[in-house]
């Protein structure tokens, strides 16, 4: 089968555009490939953190995967810092990582340019990412668009390995990003992406009142200005999007027609959404309320996961330090074999 790696920062709650983004697509892809899903806890201490909270989120970020539907008997959940062999990996990548290629990232500069001060890690954060994937072999990340450049980092420093240590047949392979037709959720401010950093997102465990209440406002078609204006569903950056992601084929073609021909207004428009979101994130609540109640369970399954984890992460270590001379205690000065 083939193998994927994806991962979520524990940041904040789970929202909608992580779920169509990259999490509903993990659930799709896990019957048919070696999966591995991470909460990578180490990404997440490169911005401002507290430690119980980031203890706290790292435990609700797996139950929200769980209740999503991520299996555990199809897939491996784990936390990061359950295998100390990313930061091993990411070391090594560091010394085969151009500083430019890293100082020409986006998301570094976005991030360094609200910083007042910018650590080292916010900068190496793509290595890590690098490592977190290629520690799998792992040839396919099914991701958001905001990824794609850390990807491109990645098939970088991949090639850059395997040119100097594995010249003859490539060891890593160059990982390519999976999308999905919800690559790019826009926030509510049908501005920027919604991203937990900006606050403008649906959470997945919004109750249905809470998430009316974010949707009522929300802005439409400018051109609606009375229920009896015609619209265009493509300038609505906002609810005609979401229709897409979480309302049927045939419910999609009666907002495009109801939109155009005036015979809905926004609010009744945002009324079927909100029915639609709510069917799709209710059982996925109810999952997680039984999860939340279950924490020891919880915490076994990441266990769990980390020991099935570590296990091919440490195929994968040997054979690093064996091509780059590092198991120094297996071989005798003369190159012999001890
Ligand atoms: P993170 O935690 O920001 O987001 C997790 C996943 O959700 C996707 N996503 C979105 N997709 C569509 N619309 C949006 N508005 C939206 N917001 C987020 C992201 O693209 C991502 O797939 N650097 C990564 C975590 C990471 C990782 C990895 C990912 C660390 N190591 C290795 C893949 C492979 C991040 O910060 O994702």
């Amino acid at each position: 089968m083939p193998r994927i790696f994806s991962g979520i920062q524990p940041s904040g709650e789970l929202h909608i555009g992580n779920y169509l983004g990259a999490v509903k697509n993990w659930v799709a892809l896990q019957h048919a490939h070696e999966s591995f899903f991470c909460i990578v806890n180490y990404h997440a201490i490169t911005i401002a953190f507290a430690p119980d909270e980031l203890r706290r989120r790292t435990r609700d970020m797996a139950i929200s995967l769980l209740a999503s539907g991520l299996d555990p008997a199809k897939c491996v959940v784990f936390v990061q810092s359950d295998v100390p062999e990313h930061t091993e990996l990411a070391w090594i990548f560091n010394t085969i990582t151009p500083l430019g290629e890293l100082e020409r990232q986006v998301q570094f500069k976005d991030k360094a340019g609200r910083s007042e001060q910018v650590m080292a890690g916010l900068l190496n954060y793509p290595v890590l990412q690098a490592a977190d994937i290629l520690l799998y072999l792992a040839d396919t990340v099914p991701v958001g668009e905001d990824q794609v450049q850390h990807l491109e980092l990645s098939r970088v420093v991949a090639r850059n390995w395997n040119t100097r240590f594995s010249p003859d047949a490539p060891y890593f392979p160059e990982p390519q990003p999976k999308l999905t037709p919800t690559r790019r959720i826009a926030g509510l401010d049908g501005q920027a992406k919604m991203s937990k950093s900006i606050g403008n997102t649906i959470g997945l465990l919004e109750s249905p009142d809470a998430i009316w209440e974010k949707l009522r406002p929300v802005v439409t078609d400018p051109a609606r200005q009375r229920k009896t204006d015609a619209g265009e569903p493509e300038k609505c950056p906002v609810i005609y999007p979401l229709h897409k992601a979480f309302s049927s084929p045939e419910t999609v073609t009666q907002v495009e027609t109801n939109c155009r021909g005036a015979q809905w207004g926004c609010i009744e428009c945002k009324k079927v959404l909100h029915a639609n979101i709510a069917a799709e994130l209710v059982p996925i609540q109810t999952r997680a309320a039984e999860l939340q109640a279950k924490p020891a369970m919880v915490d076994e399954l990441l266990a769990d996961g980390g020991q099935r984890a570590r296990a091919v992460a440490r195929e994968t270590i040997a054979h690093v330090r064996d091509a780059m001379g590092l198991d120094a205690r297996t071989s005798s000065p003369s190159g012999a074999t001890a």
